[in-house]
C-alpha cells in the first residue's frame, strides 16, 4: 500500500498565518501537523508516500526532505491550483500506479492512530473504505449513511436533516478502482473535484464501500482555535521532561517538557506545557495548554492556552491566552504606552484587547 498526503491548498481560514507558512507546518505540541500525519502512516507500516504540494513546495520540503528522518520515502507532487481532493488523486496516478492506497488531508489530526484501520482495509478491500467519527452537528460535513453490515448506503454532503451523526473525516483508503471514478466525475459548483463526488459514483456503480469508525479524538486543524485546542489536547500526553536548565527561583508543577538548551529563570511552569529548544523564560508564568517553540524569549510575562512559533519575543504583558504568536513577532509593552494600544498588524489578523 501507498499513500498520498494533501498538503496544497489555500488554506484561508488559517489567515494570517497561511500567508507566510503553509498550515500544514504549523505546530501542534511543537511539531508540524504534517510531521503527526506521516508518523501516522508510518505506523500503518507505509513509506512510501506523495505528498501533494501547492506554491509552499520549498518551505515544506525544507522541513520534511526526503522524509528519511521521520522513516519514510516521501516523493512531492506539485499541484499548480488547489482543485480539489479528488483532483489530487489525478496528478498522483503516476506515482500510485496500481498500489491501493490511503489519502490522508495534511490538516487532519488523529492522534489515537488508524493503524487497526489499514488493516481492517488490507483484509476486506473495498474499493473505498472511509473514515467516520460522530460529530455533534452533522450539518458541515459529508455524512454517510450505513447498512447494518456496515456498508455504506449513502453519503450525503452536508445535509439540512442529517439521518446519522457520522461524518467523514480525512483519512480514505482505495483501490485502484477510485480512478475511474475521479476520470468519470465532473467539478462541483464550488469548481472543484470531490472526493464525496467520486465515491458517491463508485456506489452508484455498484462497489463496495466500507465505513469505520475512528474513535478516538479528530480535529481538522483548518481554523486557529482548532488548531490551539488540538495543542492543549497533544501536550495532555507529551512525555515530561527537563533537558534544558531551571534555576533554584523557579517551579515546574503537572507535565512539563523543557528541551534541551532552554533556559527557566524565576518562573513558574504548570503543565501540560512545553518549552522549546534555546528559548529562554524569565520572571513568567507559563500555564497549561502552552507550546513555546524554539529560541523564543519571555520576559515578565503570563501566558496560558496559548502557542507561541519559533522566535517570537514576548515582554511585560501580564494575561494573554487563546493566543497564537507567529514567527519572530515581538509582543510587549512599549515605552511611551500608557492607555493606549500600539499594533502593527498585518491582514486579517485578529486582536481581542480588553475593553
Ligand atoms: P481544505 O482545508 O478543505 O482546503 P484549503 O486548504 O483550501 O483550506 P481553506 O478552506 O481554509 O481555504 O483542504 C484539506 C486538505 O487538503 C488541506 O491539507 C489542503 C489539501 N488540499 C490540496 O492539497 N489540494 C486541493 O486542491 C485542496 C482543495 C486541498
Amino acid at each position: 500500500m501507498k499513500a498520498l498526503v494533501l498538503s496544497g491548498g489555500s488554506g484561508t481560514r488559517l489567515r494570517p498565518f497561511s500567508y507566510s507558512m503553509p498550515k500544514q507546518l504549523i505546530p501542534i505540541a511543537n511539531k508540524p501537523v504534517l510531521e503527526h500525519v506521516l508518523e501516522d502512516i508510518r505506523d500503518m507500516g507505509v513509506t512510501e508516500i506523495g505528498v501533494i504540494v501547492g506554491s509552499w513546495a520549498p518551505q515544506i520540503a525544507e522541513v520534511i526532505g526526503d522524509g528519511t528522518r521521520l522513516g519514510v520515502r516521501v516523493t512531492y507532487i506539485p499541484q499548480d491550483e488547489p482543485l480539489g481532493l479528488a483532483h489530487c488523486v489525478t496528478l498522483a496516478k503516476p506515482f500510485l500506479g496500481e498500489h491501493d492506497f490511503v489519502m490522508y488531508l495534511g490538516d487532519n489530526m488523529l492522534p489515537e492512530g488508524t493503524a487497526a484501520i489499514a488493516d481492517e482495509f488490507r483484509e476486506g478491500r473495498p474499493a473505498a473504505q472511509i473514515v467516520v467519527h460522530k460529530v455533534a452537528d452533522p450539518r458541515a460535513f459529508g455524512v454517510a449513511e450505513l447498512d447494518t453490515e456496515g456498508r455504506v448506503a449513502r453519503l450525503v454532503e452536508k445535509p439540512q436533516e442529517p439521518k446519522s451523526d457520522l461524518a467523514m473525516i480525512g483519512v480514505y483508503f482505495f483501490t485502484p478502482e477510485i480512478h475511474r471514478a475521479v476520470e468519470s466525475i465532473e467539478p462541483s459548483a464550488r469548481g472543484e473535484l470531490e472526493i464525496t463526488d467520486a465515491i458517491q459514483w463508485l456506489l452508484e456503480d455498484g462497489a463496495e464501500i466500507r465505513a469505520s469508525e475512528y474513535r478516538g479524538y479528530w480535529k481538522d486543524t483548518g481554523r486557529a482555535d482548532d488548531v490551539l485546542e488540538c495543542n492543549r489536547y497533544l501536550l495532555g500526553s507529551l512525555p515530561p521532561a527537563v533537558l534544558g536548565e531551571i534555576d533554584e527561583a523557579s517551579e515546574l508543577t503537572g507535565r512539563v517538557r523543557i528541551e534541551a538548551g532552554a533556559r527557566v529563570v524565576r518562573s513558574r511552569i504548570e503543565g501540560p506545557a512545553v518549552i522549546g529548544a534555546g528559548s529562554v523564560i524569565e520572571d513568567s508564568y507559563i500555564g497549561p495548554g502552552t507550546a513555546i517553540g524554539q529560541g523564543c524569549t519571555l520576559c515578565d510575562t503570563r501566558i496560558r492556552d496559548s502557542i507561541v512559533l519559533d522566535g517570537a519575543a514576548i515582554s511585560q504583558v501580564p494575561g494573554i491566552h487563546g493566543s497564537i504568536i507567529g514567527r519572530n513577532a515581538t509582543v510587549g509593552a512599549g515605552a511611551d504606552v500608557d492607555t493606549y494600544h500600539r499594533l502593527v498588524v498585518g491582514d486579517h489578523t485578529r486582536i481581542e484587547v480588553a475593553a
